[in-house]
């Protein structure tokens, strides 16, 4: 089995990564294959809205393809990032926006489809999804997803923790869920500015490496 850690997070030896590795350790342990992927080292560019996904095939070329056979590799796939802005990191979000070349139906002619009546927009749609059927959804059906967030404000603050760790929890599970894939485990860190609090640390690192060793592969 192959776990996949991919993280999008500006300190590369912060909470988020060394979660991460620690549910990596704990699945080596069970002989499991891993890897890490930070996509701060990646060229993964913003996406241009331009559409091109229709014909199956995305106009930038960048880093992007390479994480994603990655991913379509992998059987778990952990994905981890630190609240910013109360959601997902940037390059999280800019990263998921690039899916969209393998979730769309294919459609070659989908750029125009626009100009076209509702009637015609739906017929040539549905012909369309026959003839090139949909895009790799069927790949992911059967991938297990695991959640990591970190945050500086804690879950309960008077200020609304909850407010900023929510959203970037369902940004994830967002994700998760368009691809359809399957949660099985979360590990959720606020209040990290007390991160010298060593108890709570070595409590949180110890679920991380629990968490790895649990991973098994379903059936
Ligand atoms: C650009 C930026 C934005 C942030 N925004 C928030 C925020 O909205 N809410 C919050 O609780 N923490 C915020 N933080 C703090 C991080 O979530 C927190 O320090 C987290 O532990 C960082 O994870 P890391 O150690 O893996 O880098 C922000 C940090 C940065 C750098």
């Amino acid at each position: 089995m192959k776990v996949l850690g991919i993280i999008g997070a500006a300190r590369k030896n912060g909470t988020v990564s060394s979660l991460t590795k620690k549910v990596l350790e704990g699945t080596q342990e069970n002989g499991n294959l891993t890897e890490l992927i930070n996509l701060y080292d990646y060229d993964i560019q913003h996406c241009k809205g331009c559409w091109s996904c229709h014909t199956g095939k995305c106009t930038i070329d960048d880093d992007f393809e390479k994480v994603f056979i990655k991913i379509k590799e992998a059987d778990i796939i952990i994905l981890g990032s630190p609240v910013y802005w109360a959601n997902i990191s940037g390059i999280m979000k800019t990263f998921f926006d690039r899916h969209t070349v393998h979730m769309h139906n294919r459609f070659p002619d989908g750029r125009d489809l626009w100009k076209l009546p509702t009637r015609e927009k739906i017929k040539k749609g549905r012909n369309a999804l026959k003839k090139f059927g949909p895009m790799d959804r069927e790949d992911f059906k059967k991938k297990q997803y695991i959640l990591i967030v970190a945050s500086t404000v804690p879950f309960k603050h008077i200020f609304g923790g909850r407010k900023e760790v929510v959203p970037t929890i369902n940004a994830l599970k967002r994700y998760i869920n368009k691809l359809q894939g399957k949660l099985i485990g979360k590990l959720i860190y606020t209040d990290t500015l007390f991160r010298f609090f060593k108890k709570k640390r070595d409590k949180m690192m110890n679920k991380a490496f629990r968490l790895g060793k649990s991973l098994k592969k379903t059936p």
